[in-house]
C-alpha cells in the first residue's frame, strides 16, 4: 500500500491552492452575497488545464489521473465550492461521459470545447417528479428517424445558464423503462430549448442552478450518446465517478473550515491564552484532524480503485456518504470554535457551514449512496 503523492500530484493540488487562495479567495464572499457565477476565474481555470483533466490529451484534455482531480477540487474547494461543483460537474459527469462512451465526431465537436473550457456543460437527470428515483423520467426523447423530439423539464441543473452543452437523460420507449432511456447533447440556442428560473439557494450561492424546459427539441440522432437505450445506465455509471468528485468537494469543504478554525484558535486569546490552549477547543481541533483524515482515505481509496480499474462504484458513494457528512458536522464545529465571529460572514466559516449541506443532497443523497452501498454489500 502506498500512501505517497507521486510528484505530479502535489504540482497539480498545489497548483490549484495557489489558485484557490490567491485567485477565488478575493472575491468570494461577494459572489456569494451576489449570487455571481465567477466567469472570469472559470476561463482561467480553463486555460489553465483544470476543466478536462482527466481526458485524453488527444481531446484537449490533461490526461490526468483520478487523484489528481480529487487534490485539485478538495483545494479548490476549500475556498469556493460554487467554483469547485461548476470544474466537477464539468470534469466527471459531462467530459467523462463524453469520452468514455462518445464517438469521435462527438468528441472533436463536444469534448474539445469542455476540455480546454472554451465551453461549460451540465449534466440533466432530475425533474420535479425524479430526483432520487431516478428511473422514473417524464422527459421524452421521441424517436422521429433522423432526429429526437425532446420535451419535458429538467430541475436543479448545476451551470444551467453558464452551460452551453448539456447531456440531457430522457425517455424513447415508456414500456422498456429504464431501459428505454436516452442519453442526448443538446446544445445552447437549439430551438425550443429556455433557460428558466434561477434558484436562490441556502449554499454555492456562487453557482447557477436553474429549471431547464425542452419544448419540441429537433435533438439530431448523432447526439445520442451510446446505443439506444443506453442512457439509464449511462447516467448510473457517470454518476459513479462523479460521487468521487463530490467526496472530494466535501473533504474541501471540511478541510477548508478546519484550516480557518485552526489558525483562529492560536490567534484568539480568552481566560489568558489561546484558545487552543484550552483543551475544549483542543479536542475539538483533535476530532475535527481525525475525521478529515479519515474522509480523506475513503476519497483517495475511491479514486485509487478508478485509476486502477477496479470498479469504483462502492467506494465512491462511501466516500461521498462519509466526507458529506463529515463536512456538515465540522463545518458546524468551525463555526463553534470562531463563537460569534463564526457567525458573520467575513470568517468565512458560516458560507462553508451553508456549502457543506449539498454534499449530503446532490449526485445523488447519502440515502442513495446508502442503497447503492447496501446492495453492494447484499449481493
Ligand atoms: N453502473 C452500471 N449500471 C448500473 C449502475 C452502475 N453504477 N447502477 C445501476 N445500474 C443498472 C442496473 O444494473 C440496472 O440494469 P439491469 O436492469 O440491466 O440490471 C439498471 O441500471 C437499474 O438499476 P436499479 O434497479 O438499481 O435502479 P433503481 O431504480 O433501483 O435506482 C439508484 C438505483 C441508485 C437509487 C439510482 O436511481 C440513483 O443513483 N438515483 C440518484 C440519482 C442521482 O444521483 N441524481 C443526481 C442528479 S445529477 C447531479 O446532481 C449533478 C449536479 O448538477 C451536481
Amino acid at each position: 500500500m502506498n500512501f505517497e503523492l507521486t510528484e505530479e500530484q502535489i504540482a497539480v493540488r498545489d497548483a490549484a491552492r495557489n489558485f484557490a487562495q490567491n485567485i477565488l479567495k478575493p472575491g468570494v464572499i461577494e459572489r456569494d452575497n451576489n449570487q455571481k457565477v465567477a466567469h472570469e476565474e472559470l476561463k482561467q481555470l480553463g486555460e489553465l488545464g483544470f476543466m478536462g483533466m482527466m481526458v485524453d490529451p488527444a481531446y484537449g484534455g490533461g490526461g490526468m489521473d483520478t487523484i489528481s482531480y480529487a487534490l485539485a477540487i478538495e483545494e479548490i474547494s476549500k475556498v469556493d465550492a460554487s467554483v469547485s461543483v461548476c470544474l466537477s460537474v464539468n470534469n466527471s459527469l459531462v467530459c467523462y461521459g463524453i469520452d468514455k462512451f462518445g464517438t469521435d465526431e462527438q468528441k472533436q465537436k463536444y469534448l474539445v470545447p469542455l476540455a480546454t473550457g472554451e465551453k461549460i456543460g451540465a449534466f440533466c437527470l432530475s425533474e420535479p417528479e425524479a430526483g432520487s428515483d431516478a428511473t422514473s423520467q417524464r422527459t421524452t426523447a421521441i424517436d422521429m428517424g433522423d432526429h429526437y423530439l425532446l420535451n419535458g423539464t429538467k430541475n436543479w441543473i448545476t451551470n444551467g445558464s453558464t452551460a452551453s452543452i448539456y447531456l440531457v437523460i430522457a425517455q424513447t420507449d415508456v414500456a422498456a423503462g429504464h431501459k428505454g432511456i436516452n442519453v442526448l447533447i443538446v446544445e445552447r440556442g437549439m430551438e425550443g430549448f429556455i433557460v428558466g428560473a434561477k434558484e436562490d439557494k441556502m449554499g454555492i450561492r456562487g453557482s447557477d442552478t436553474h429549471t431547464l424546459m425542452f419544448n419540441d427539441v429537433k435533438v439530431p440522432k448523432e447526439n445520442r450518446i451510446g446505443e439506444d437505450g443506453f442512457g439509464f445506465k449511462f447516467a448510473m455509471k457517470t454518476l459513479s465517478g462523479g460521487r468521487i468528485g463530490i467526496a472530494a468537494q466535501a473533504l474541501g469543504i471540511a478541510g477548508g473550515a478546519y484550516e480557518l478554525a485552526l489558525a483562529y484558535s492560536k490567534e484568539r486569546k480568552a481566560f489568558g491564552k489561546e484558545i487552543s490552549q484550552h483543551q475544549a477547543i483542543a479536542f475539538k481541533l483533535a476530532d475535527m484532524a481525525t475525521e478529515i483524515e479519515a474522509a480523506r482515505l475513503l476519497v483517495m481509496k475511491a479514486a485509487n480503485d478508478k485509476d486502477t480499474g477496479k470498479n469504483y462504484d462502492q467506494s465512491g458513494a462511501m466516500a461521498k456518504l462519509y466526507a458529506s457528512k463529515v463536512a456538515m458536522e465540522q463545518t458546524t464545529e468551525a463555526v463553534q470554535i470562531h463563537g460569534g465571529y463564526g457567525f458573520v460572514k467575513e470568517y468565512h466559516v458560516e458560507r462553508l457551514m451553508r456549502d457543506a449541506k449539498i454534499t449530503q443532497i446532490y449526485e445523488g443523497t447519502s440515502e442513495v449512496q446508502k442503497i447503492v452501498i447496501s446492495r453492494g454489500i447484499l449481493a
